[in-house]
Order: structure tokens, then sequence, then C-alpha cells
């Protein structure tokens, strides 16, 4: 299956499926001597860990990393970094009904359109266990960034028609939605129960802010730094929607609100002074804050009654059995922000060549 690759210079490779022996990635490009231990990658990971609350799947799974490859006393060599999680608790008896039909809101018709077969098991490669490569990946990337000064806040900005009103960063990691808003979480929580008891699931949006790039990433034309993110989030099951900026908003905008006027901040640095371009211009990082926001679906998978077909033709209804998480926002957070990190880490390594002065550093 072609695909299953991202990045050019800081490239990464995920594999495994939802119910197989386990999941990976192997990471190329990265430069050596890159302080890494098991433990950075650990706390990304714990981030997307399925059981977390009532919200998320209560599938049982530690998600503990293993690093088989590219890292010696606790330095990245430059080699490929290989990177092991096994999957522990697969509960493959609950899939042995759908294998027989296709979900709504699945992936099943599409993957046996392509290949006339599927690994139907809790959604084979489909399944947002595929998203523990990109995680562990991007915790690599995020490290790399944050030794440049690079920084993420990314956090829950809707789950439902809850909306977050207040901003506070502490709050983020004080609830289990990762929203920075205490009174918009409990509201959150009350939606959640409302759909929980109804049978049915609950999306949302998560916004992710990108701190101190440098003016001057990103790739003209087919590479542009806010198309590459687009696509890196895009790529993620269950995104449907990719803002940078004011985004959609920016239709019903004039150009005199749109425009960011610039000044000189007494430093002699050129600033902007507002950022509704979300940190991009013409494809090529501005220096403010990078601000990318994902819309998130409904969790497809729902324990009411809807219509669908089975391989054999006839049409059937279906109730979806298993774990899964009523929401997929709160655990999606991460890998939102993972894959901002590879994209910049990537846009980082391509921009080191974009001036001869740059190759003068280096070689000269
Ligand atoms: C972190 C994460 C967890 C997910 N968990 C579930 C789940 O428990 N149940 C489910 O039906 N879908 C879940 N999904 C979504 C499906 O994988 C996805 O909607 C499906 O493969 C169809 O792909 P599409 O929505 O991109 O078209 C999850 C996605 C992510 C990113």
């Amino acid at each position: 299956m072609p695909g299953s690759t991202f990045g050019t210079l800081f490239r990464i490779t995920t594999w495994g499926e939802s119910h197989g022996k386990g999941i990976g990635v192997v990471i190329d490009g990265c430069p050596a001597g890159l302080p890494l231990k098991a433990q950075d990658i650990q706390e990304y990971l714990n981030r997307r860990k399925p059981g977390q609350s009532r919200y998320t799947t209560q599938r049982s799974e530690p998600d503990r990393v293993e690093i088989l490859s590219g890292v010696f006393e606790d330095r990245t060599t430059g080699t490929p970094i290989s990177l092991l999680v096994y999957n522990k608790d697969q509960h493959s008896k609950d899939y042995s009904e759908i294998a027989s039909c296709y979900r709504p809101g699945h992936a099943d018709y599409t993957f046996d359109a392509k290949y006339g077969f599927r690994d139907y098991r809790g959604g084979g490669r489909s399944s947002g266990r595929e998203t523990i490569g990109r995680v562990a990946g991007g915790a690599v990337a995020a490290r790399l960034l944050s030794a440049l000064g690079i920084s993420f806040c990314t956090y829950t900005r809707a789950i439902g028609p809850v909306q977050i009103q207040n901003f506070s960063r502490e709050e983020i990691f004080n609830n289990k939605l990762y929203m920075p808003d205490s009174e918009a979480a409990e509201k959150a929580s009350e939606y959640l129960e409302s759909c929980m008891a109804a049978k049915n699931s609950a999306g949302g949006i998560i916004e992710c802010v990108i701190h101190g790039t440098p003016a001057g990433l990103g790739e003209p034309v087919f590479d542009k730094l806010d198309a590459s993110l687009a696509k890196a989030v895009m790529s993620i099951g269950a995104v449907k929607g990719v803002e940078i900026g004011d985004g959609f908003q920016v239709a019903a905008s004039t150009g005199l609100t749109d425009n960011d006027g610039f000044h000189i901040r007494p430093d002699g640095i050129i600033e902007k002074t507002s950022n509704h371009a979300g940190g991009i211009l013409g494809g090529i990082s501005d220096g403010s804050d990078i601000i990318l926001r994902a819309a998130i679906k409904p969790t497809p998978s729902i324990a009411s009654e809807q219509q669908t077909v089975s391989r054999a033709g006839e049409e059937i209804t279906l109730s979806i059995k298993g774990r899964h998480d009523p929401v997929i926002v709160p655990r999606a957070v991460v890998v939102v922000e993972a894959m901002a990190a590879l994209t910049l880490a990537d846009a980082l390594l391509m921009g080191s060549v974009s001036k001869l002065e740059n190759l003068y550093k280096i070689w000269k």
C-alpha cells in the first residue's frame, strides 16, 4: 500500500493494523545528536492513549513505546529511528459481524472497492490506532523543534455546539477533553452524556498554535507551508476540514480587515500588527504564530441502528458493537500536534538550503 510515507528530508513511514501484532514508525532524516529518550516519546503517546476517560474507548492499551534503532546513549545517531508499540487488548471477536458488511462512516466499503479484500478487525489500517506511528514520529519532530525554540499549544476548541469562551493554558491538562476553558469543558461533558444516552456520537474542533517559527519556512508553489500542513492534518482519520488563520471566515471579510499590517519592533525586527493570515504568507512562514484548526467528524461507530448493505449485496440494518470513542476530538489533539510538528521539522530541514549564505555557514 503506497501512501504510508510522509515528508521529504524529515521523513516518516508508519506501519501496522489495529488488531495486528503491533504498530510502528521508521523516522529517517532526523539529525544526529538530538537528546532523545523513550520517555520523551511516551509522554506524547500517553496523550492519545485509549481509556483516559468515559469519553474515550475503553480498549485498555498501555501503548508502551520501544526504541529499536537510531538512538545510542540517549542521543539520535542520524540513522533511521525505528519505534514499536505492541497491541495488547484486541477483541477481534467484536468485529466478526462487520466482516460481511459495510459500516456507515467507515472505510470498509472503499477498502473493498480498492483492494477487494481487507483486514476488518478494528478497521485494520484505517483504524484510529494507525495514529500511534504519527504521534511517536511527531514526538521526535517536536523534540527537534523545541531544541530550536519552536513550541506548540494544542487544545479542543469545540465539542459539538459547545465552543470555548475563555482561554487558560493551565486548564488544558486539567480536564479530560483538553479544553482551555473549564466551564466549556463541563458543558461539553453534559452534551457528550446526552449523545451517549441517545446511542449517538459527537465531533468538534481542534486548534493548534505554533510559536517561535522563524520567517522563511515553506517552499513556494506546490510545497507551500499551509498546503503541507493542510495535507498533513487532513490525512488524519475523521478530519473533514482544515483552516489556517481566519480560514473560511476570510470569505466574508474585506481587504482592509484581512490584511495584516507590518511595523518595526524596537529591536529592529519586522513584525505584523495582526495575524489574520495565521502566520503564513505566500506559503512561507512570516514569523508570527502559526494558527491551525481541524474539524473532526462525529465518531462513525455508534450503537444506534443504521441502514447499510452486506458484501453479498443485501440491504440490512446494523448497530455497532465493540469499544469506541463517543468523541474522537480529545485523543486527536496530540495527533494534530504531531502532524504539524512533522511538517515543520521537514520544512526546517528543507529551508536550511534555501540561501547560499547558509551553505557558507556550514561548509566554508
Ligand atoms: C485518534 C483517533 C481515534 C479514533 N477512534 C475511533 C473509534 O473509536 N471509533 C470509530 O468509529 N472511529 C474512530 N476514529 C475514526 C475512524 O478511524 C475514521 O473516521 C474512519 O477510518 C473513516 O475515515 P474518514 O473519517 O477519514 O473518512 C478515530 C480516529 C482517530 C484519529
